[in-house]
């Protein structure tokens, strides 16, 4: 994945645990090169062992990990040069993710080298469907945080339930995506 993937799970260990934490988490993960290049492709499995050393290092499981990125990379990417994008891809939540695929094109034409996950919404009585297709694995609680995510930045309490995963066996993820109305309290989802 692009460098600035790994910069974001920088950012987040070194915002909530400190910088002594994601040293060791380097040293565990066998990160020789202390920085990451923002537009630079890195093997997927950088990002994989980057997760792995978090948890070994904080205690914190993968799962709270995944999830707790999810939320935070919709926050970290609205910061930066491609925040635009991504708002102007929906005037809320439901909009927003019907328009991912749209979104990570236009996103594509600055990373060329990008592989964006799919994703298709499918209408549904308490809210919609989200199909999850990437060639990735392990990525659903991700996912869920990244819905989450969505929600907080257009002030809606937002939710997704794995209904059907590539881990029990279905060929892709699928979510129910509920939206319970406005957050009650800013930074609270
Ligand atoms: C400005 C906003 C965003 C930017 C710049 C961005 C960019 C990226 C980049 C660089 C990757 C790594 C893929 C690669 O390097 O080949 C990625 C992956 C991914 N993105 Fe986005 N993204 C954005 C917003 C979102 C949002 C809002 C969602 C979903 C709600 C999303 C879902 C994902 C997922 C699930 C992956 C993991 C890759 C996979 O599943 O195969 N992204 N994105």
């Amino acid at each position: 994945m692009y460098g600035m993937v790994n910069q974001a799970v920088e950012a987040l260990v070194t915002e909530r645990f400190g910088e002594d934490t994601w040293r060791r988490v380097q040293a565990r993960a066998g990160i020789a090169d202390p920085l990451f290049v923002t537009m630079k492709q890195y093997p997927d499995a950088v990002t994989y062992q980057l997760v792995g050393a978090i948890s070994a290092e904080t205690g914190a499981s993968v799962a709270d990990l995944l999830h707790a990125f999810g939320v935070y990379w919709v926050e970290y990417a609205q910061r930066g040069p491609w925040g635009k994008v991504m708002m102007a891809a929906g005037r809320n939540a439901r909009e927003l993710l019907g328009a991912l695929d749209a979104m990570h094109a236009r996103i594509a034409l600055s990373f060329p080298e990008l592989k964006p996950p799919s994703f298709r919404t499918v209408p549904h009585p308490e809210g919609l469907l989200l199909e999850y297709h990437s060639e990735r694995p392990g990525l659903t609680n991700f996912v869920v945080g990244l819905v989450q995510g969505v929600g907080r930045m257009y002030g809606e309490h937002v939710t997704a339930e794995p209904v059907t995963t590539r881990e029990g066996g279905a060929a892709f993820d699928t979510f129910l995506v509920r939206f319970h109305g406005p957050l009650a309290e800013a930074g609270k989802a």
